[in-house]
């Protein structure tokens, strides 16, 4: 096993009723005054967010609430948050949501405690030092936040979408009731199951010469299969706790580093969806769905043990001795496949509604490279013309 670093600070507490204990996780993290972060409505509509200030006031905290976080967040909510929590003096971030709204609030903690533009921090011209303590109840399983060290925010001056991962953000409680996602529509879940599948996917392909690794090729390959076999049976049955729950856990361990003792991962199909989601405001899980058989097809000739690895662990698809590429290619299209099934998108046109023109694939390569000032991939390193070919292909 190659040198690594694993680490999981953020407090767990999973199960059913669990968001009555957020009051009491708040103040145990220190807060006084709290920011209640939440999105564009689902969480006032389930009553959800009643009762989290119900549990708040229980605990004898002050709150101030903040909504209308959208699906891949934007800067100018960041920067809505950041003044109101100077003007309110909040000490605490909670973030009721998914994804979004918990990218927003660390984005916001970051702006509470680092001088100047936050953006500046997202275009690595200043380096974070701090950021305000942070909670969540989380409301969709998918981006894997909660547990990760990484906040994606688009700004909406030129539609650029950024990550930024540092130690400073982890979440210090995550509250995990797979009861909350019982109200998610079908298209949510699944691209949040495709989400939580390609984040350990990325991890599975590292560089080409890596050796296969038993404890954790087994681990992603378990969550692959379960994710698969649960999003399955939530889509027919919203109401089904154990695979809500199976889902929701895969998640969180998804992005917290288990599935993959590696201290890096590709991580092209997401570099390569953000500017999608940037652009289009796709749902970040689609996105994926629409570019990864696209991806893995353009990259695979560079192991393809691992491709095939993939096909007969996962898929439970035959080993061709004499042609492992098309055992590989198997994979992928099985893959696709199970990506369709759950009404995924394998293409682009399927996830905008049209047909990307030839300016505009320039145009999304040119953004994804940084302006052409950076390379992405470990399993295969991609240049801003393999990026555009890759659009291309996914078309
Ligand atoms: O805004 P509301 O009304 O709450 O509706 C949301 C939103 O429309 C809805 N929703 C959430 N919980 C619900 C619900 N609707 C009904 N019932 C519920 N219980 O679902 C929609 C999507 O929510 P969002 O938070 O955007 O989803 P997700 O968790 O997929 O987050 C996507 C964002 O996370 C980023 C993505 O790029 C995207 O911006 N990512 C963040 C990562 C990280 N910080 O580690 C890693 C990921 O790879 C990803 O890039
Ligand atoms: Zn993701």
């Amino acid at each position: 096993m190659d040198y690594f670093k694993f680490q999981a600070p953020t407090q767990i507490v999973f199960g059913k009723n669990t968001e009555e204990q957020t009051g009491q996780l708040c103040k145990k993290y220190g807060a006084h005054k709290v920011l209640v972060h939440f999105g564009g409505g689902s969480a006032v509509k389930s009553g959800l967010l009643d009762r989290i200030c119900a549990s708040l006031q229980q605990a004898g905290l002050d709150y101030v609430l903040l909504g209308g976080v959208v699906p891949n967040p934007l800067l100018s909510k960041v920067r809505e948050g950041v003044e109101l929590c100077r003007k309110e003096n909040v000490d605490f971030i909670l973030a009721v949501g998914g994804g979004s709204v918990i990218d927003s609030a660390k984005a916001i903690g970051y702006g509470l405690t680092n001088p100047g533009d936050v953006w500046d921090y997202y275009l690595r011209k200043k380096e974070i030092a701090a950021c305000a303590p942070l909670g969540t109840v989380l409301t969709i399983a998918a981006a894997g936040s909660e547990m990760s060290n990484s906040s994606v925010i688009t700004n909406e001056d030129g539609l650029l979408k950024r990550g930024l991962n540092t130690d400073y953000c982890y979440c210090k409680f995550a509250v995990l009731n797979p009861q909350l996602t019982y109200t998610l529509p079908a298209y949510q879940t699944a691209s949040g199951c495709t989400d939580i599948m390609v984040h350990t996917l990325e991890r599975y392909f590292t560089t080409p010469k890596a050796q296969a690794l038993h404890l954790t090729d087994s681990i992603a390959e378990a969550l692959l299969r379960g994710v698969m076999r649960n999003a399955k049976i939530a889509l027919k049955n919203p109401e089904d706790y154990d695979a809500r729950a199976e889902i929701m856990w895969s998640g969180t361990l998804s992005h917290n580093g288990t599935t993959g003792d590696r201290d890096f991962g590709d991580w092209s199909c997401h570099q390569l969806e953000h500017e999608l989601s940037g652009v289009f405001g796709v749902a970040h899980g689609a996105g994926l769905a629409a570019i990864w058989g696209s991806w893995a097809r353009y990259v695979c000739r560079e192991n393809i043990a691992r491709f095939a690895q993939l096909a007969v662990n996962v898929f439970g698809l035959p080993y061709n001795y004499r042609d492992p590429e098309a055992t590989a290619l198997e994979g992928i299209a099985a893959m696709e496949s199970f990506f369709r099934h759950i009404g995924m998108p394998t293409d682009i046109h399927t996830l905008i509604g049209a047909e990307l023109t030839e300016a505009q694939i320039e145009e999304l390569a040119y953004k994804c490279s940084f302006m052409g000032t950076r390379t992405i991939g470990q399993f295969k390193v991609l240049n801003q013309q393999d990026m555009a070919a890759i659009y291309r292909m996914a078309k």
